[in-house]
């Protein structure tokens, strides 16, 4: 049988909004050097529950690399040069990770994107995270870019209204999400991941959300 040139180049990328893309399996070819490198940031800057200004335990672990951290505390959403909990700044955002997140955007149709704050969020079976907005960062014309890792995922991706429909798009290991322009400020979220045991990464997924935030 003959494979059509598609099939060959591997799942297309789909744009799935004016200025959001999905990238299927786009960093399946550097989960090794993605994990090596998160290896030692996880090491200096341990997974946490942080609190909701409300003062909920939010269910999804996280913590950050490079410059700057998002961080949720009793004063608000924010980002910050020092890991709360060490006093220290977060570790370096690895090259690996930021040329990558640079490759994605690109892709999408923003050149030029250099993140400076990589938020690692682990989700176990049962986890959500809830329909909000990114909208700690400095400058919105910059897009996020979201690599999934692990189990897979359904991703609610909204409208600029809370109130407006959510579309699902199943995440999978090794996909890159990439939205920005006037995607940037859509709701979205992530139902509750189902029990399964991923063959590299156990019973985890792992989010790497690539944002320039200051
Ligand atoms: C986030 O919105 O911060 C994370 C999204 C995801 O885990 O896919
Ligand atoms: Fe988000």
């Amino acid at each position: 049988m003959i494979q059509s040139d598609l099939d060959l180049f591997g799942p297309q990328p789909q744009r799935l909004a004016s200025h959001t893309v999905l990238l299927p399996g786009f960093a399946l070819g550097e989960v090794e050097a993605l994990l090596d490198a998160l290896r030692p940031v996880l090491r200096a800057a341990p997974l946490r529950h942080m609190h909701t200004p409300g003062g909920l335990r939010m269910a999804v672990g996280l913590s950050n690399c490079g410059a700057l951290g998002w961080i949720s505390d009793e004063q608000g959403y924010r980002y910050s040069p020092v890991d709360p909990l060490s006093g220290q700044p977060w570790p370096d955002l690895p090259p690996v990770l930021q040329a990558l997140a640079a490759r994605a955007a690109a892709l999408a149709g923003f050149d030029g994107f250099l993140a400076d704050a990589c938020l690692i969020n682990h989700y176990l079976p049962g986890t959500r995270l809830s329909l909000h907005q990114d909208r700690d960062e400095r400058d919105y014309d910059q897009p996020i870019v979201s690599i999934s890792l692990g189990l897979p995922a359904v991703f609610l991706f909204g409208g600029l209204q809370r109130s407006a429909q959510s579309r699902r798009i199943p995440l999978t290991h090794g996909d890159v999400l990439v939205w920005g322009g006037e995607d940037r400020l859509r709701f979205h979220g992530v139902l509750p991941i189902k029990p399964g045991v991923h063959p590299r990464l156990g019973e985890r997924r792992i989010n790497l959300t690539l944002r320039k935030a200051g």
